[in-house]
């Protein structure tokens, strides 16, 4: 990174930060109605190498393409300007300046192993990153979550899609060897122990190559719609429902408003439900969390896919403890959480699901939770 930082820019980067990808155990669609989520941080991340500017100018290169891909002045940032992926790196440079901190330019070099478009947070990865690297070199002393959120202002104000702040957060503030028991509305996280390998179990990530785009309108339109049963049935959030409530919500609410408000409570008392098997060292217990998980997914938020759901359905068949798809929806990834002797063979048997389905054949990887951004060099 240093090398080719420095082949570019002819300068020594005044340093590099790094930030994860995420995969959320539990606790889908939760984050935008205040509620709960369990994610873990991978392996698979996005450096920068940085170095502050005495101008305003802000540049970005990145490993995956050649030439600048950013070329503009600080003071130039405003929503709309920038059309590409760097809207998510420009996004955090604007955010900063929003929330009042007063930046210049910097030159910056992105490379990333994170998939994109695979529902493993690609660009919160990217944003992280970023905001640790921008946090060190002007000298902010923001905390973790508050980088995140400025990470979410991003996305939400300067990149346009309007997600929660689980993906920035998990980002931000996972460590190795934990989930990250996040509750949103608290505004509070907690690092629970989670290292599946001590227990004898793999967690494989599959991602299914059917690309997910949360700026499409359909993610618009799910948030939307959670905030309206809110509204109807006078709450501030559908955090603030419990499962005991469900049958008067339904009497209140149009019929197609009802799986949505289902999912979300019953999402929520399974990430409480999954805390406590961790916090009590039952990892094998999580295995149905995950499925039940899945199947509100499917059946009630209808984000899945039939390559998703391909990917659980061959997993249980073959011995998974449990699995489910992982992130916005509409394709991206699945986890599947088993055994580590049946790991193998579950993965062999996906594979071969997909091709007899002709289906592209799917990227598989075993991981284990890994630490959030940070300064790496
Ligand atoms: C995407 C969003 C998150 C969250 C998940 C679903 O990853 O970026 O904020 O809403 O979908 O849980």
């Amino acid at each position: 990174m240093k090398e080719a930082f420095r082949r570019i820019y002819g300068a020594h980067p005044e340093g590099v930060w790094a930030a994860p990808g995420r995969v959320n155990l539990i606790g889908e669609h939760t984050d935008y109605n205040d509620g709960f989520a369990l994610p873990i941080a991978i392996p698979q991340h996005t450096q920068v190498a940085a170095r502050k500017r005495q101008d305003d100018r802000l540049r970005l290169h990145s490993a995956q393409g050649n030439g600048p891909v950013l070329d503009l002045r600080v003071s130039q940032l405003i929503p709309g300007v920038v059309t590409t992926w760097a809207a998510y790196p420009a996004g955090v440079v604007w955010a900063l300046r929003e929330a009042g901190h007063r930046l210049g330019g910097a030159d910056l070099h992105i490379d990333s192993t994170v998939p994109v478009g695979a529902g493993l947070s690609s660009s919160a990865a990217l944003e992280c990153a970023v905001a640790f690297a921008y946090n060190d070199l002007y000298d902010l002393n923001l905390s973790a979550p508050a980088l995140a959120l400025i990470c979410q202002r991003a996305e939400n104000g300067f990149a346009g899609v309007p997600c929660g702040a689980m993906d920035q957060l998990a980002s931000a503030c996972c460590t190795a060897g934990a989930a990250l028991h996040l509750d949103i509305r608290a505004g509070a996280h907690e690092q629970v122990p989670f290292a599946p390998e001590a227990q004898g179990l793999s967690l494989l990530v599959v991602d299914t190559r059917v690309k997910h785009d949360l700026g499409d309108g359909a993610y618009a339109a799910l948030r939307t719609g959670c905030e309206r049963a809110a509204r109807l049935l006078g709450l501030e959030a559908l955090r603030d429902l419990a499962p005991a409530d469900l049958p008067r919500a339904a009497r209140a609410l149009p019929a197609h408003l009802l799986p949505l408000v289902r999912h979300v409570v019953k999402e929520n008392a399974r990430v409480a439900n999954a805390v406590s098997h961790l916090r009590a060292g039952h990892l094998a217990a999580l295995g149905p969390i995950l499925t039940d998980g899945h199947a509100s997914l499917r059946d009630d938020f209808r984000i899945s896919c039939a390559e998703s759901d391909l990917v659980v359905d061959t997993a249980l068949a073959h011995g998974a403890l449990g699995a489910r798809m992982t992130g916005g929806g509409f394709g991206g990834s699945v986890i599947v959480l088993a055994e580590e002797g049946r790991a193998e063979g579950i993965g062999i048997a996906i594979t071969t699901a997909f091709r007899t389905a002709g289906y592209q054949v799917p990227h598989l990887f075993p991981i284990t939770p890994a630490a959030g951004a940070g300064r790496i060099s």
